[in-house]
């Protein structure tokens, strides 16, 4: 069982956890959301030298959590790829420092990869093969998740993200950033049926729709000409609530018959869930209410690990050195990389 110590800071938080398998030890996150919410968005420079000012104080913390020492930890990783350049770098610098001065094996670890993992630390029983609905800020896929390592992407978005949607429609409706959760709250006081969407389907030129993969840029579309036909009639305030709710309730229902499309066709009976927008109640519920009727099994990770945090990225790295993959200390940052394409991280 190897105890590995992960830094992740692919985007806005500056996270450090400690891992024994899949069991977290520790668990640290310093959010930079309140600095970059002044802006409406990540600001890249801003996230990396933030990173740098708070990522010893987030390494100390998290071995005090966890009440353990440096003889105990097996292995260090750090998120690698997707994410922000200048921001990987700092974690991904700081882990190799700290792989030569301790002498450890250094694992660099796929940031998707780690949202698949997330469902682990809270189903340690849980073996692949399954399918991995992942829906964060920048992705939107539904993978098939074979073994550590290998994996095949069967759905993708053909323009935003779930997250990334989520993120838009809340700064049409002046929402403060990152937009998924306000909508997740303002949706839950709002109705659902108030105005029908748009599901976002792609056309296949043989005729009918691509099963698996998702738009939501003509959602996003929707919402915004609602907003403004509302203003124009002189609806005033707007119904804020019910347009979260409409607009959350759509997303929730497009990828739920996705996803159980998916597995059924590809007789997965386990779904695991990652990504920001995991947390969101309306697919939490959607999803759970679908699986149930097909006999799935879905699984959520706790809050906590939806979001961008290091203990998914330790248990991702914990399994891949017990498997002997370790990287080289060559390894450099990449701002894009499949998720199939895992394994050339390793040496
Ligand atoms: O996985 P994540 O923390 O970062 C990326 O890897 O992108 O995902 C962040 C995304 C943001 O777009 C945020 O608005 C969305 O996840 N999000 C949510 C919720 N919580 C976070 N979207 C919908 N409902 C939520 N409760
Ligand atoms: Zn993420």
């Amino acid at each position: 069982m190897a105890t590995v110590l992960a830094i992740e800071t692919s985007c806005d938080e500056t996270a450090v956890a400690i891992v024994k398998n899949r069991e977290v030890l520790s668990s640290t996150i310093a959010s930079q959301i309140p600095i970059h919410r002044q802006y409406g968005g990540v600001v890249p420079e801003v996230a990396s030298r933030q990173h740098v000012e708070t990522i010893n104080d987030g390494i100390a913390e998290a071995f005090q959590e966890a009440g353990i020492g440096w003889a105990e930890i097996d292995g260090i990783g750090a998120t690698c790829a997707p994410g922000l350049v200048g921001a990987l770098l700092v974690g991904l610098s700081a882990a190799k420092t700290l792989a030569i001065v301790h002498q450890k094996p250094f694992i660099g670890v796929h940031h998707l990869e780690g949202h698949i993992y997330a469902s682990y630390l809270l189903a340690p029983d849980l073996e692949p093969p399954f399918l991995c609905l992942l829906v964060s800020g920048g992705h939107t896929s539904l993978i098939y998740v074979k073994d550590c390592g290998i994996y095949e992407t069967l759905g993708e978005t053909r323009d935003d993200a779930a997250g990334e949607a989520f993120d838009k429609v809340a700064r049409l409706l002046q929402l403060s950033y990152p937009g998924g959760p306000m909508i997740d709250k303002l949706a839950r006081e709002g109705n659902p049926k108030a105005f029908p969407l748009p599901e976002g389907k792609i056309s296949l030129p043989s005729g009918g729709y691509h099963p698996y993969d998702s738009s939501f840029s003509g959602l996003k579309t929707a919402v915004l000409r609602l907003v403004k036909k509302l203003e124009q009639s002189g609806e005033k305030p707007l119904p804020v609530n019910d347009i979260a709710a409409s607009f959350q309730d759509t997303v929730a229902r497009s990828l739920t018959r996705k996803t159980i499309a998916c597995a059924l066709d590809y007789g997965l009976s386990t779904i695991a869930v990652g990504g920001g927008v995991a947390a969101n109640s309306g697919l939490r519920q959607h999803l759970q209410t679908a699986a149930e009727s097909h006999n799935l099994r879905v699984i959520f990770p706790s809050l906590k690990f939806c979001t961008d945090n290091a203990a998914m990225i330790a248990c991702a790295g914990a399994d891949h050195l017990e498997r002997g993959h370790t990287s080289s200390l060559t390894l450099g940052v990449r701002s894009r990389l499949a998720i199939t394409d895992v394994m050339q991280l390793y040496s």
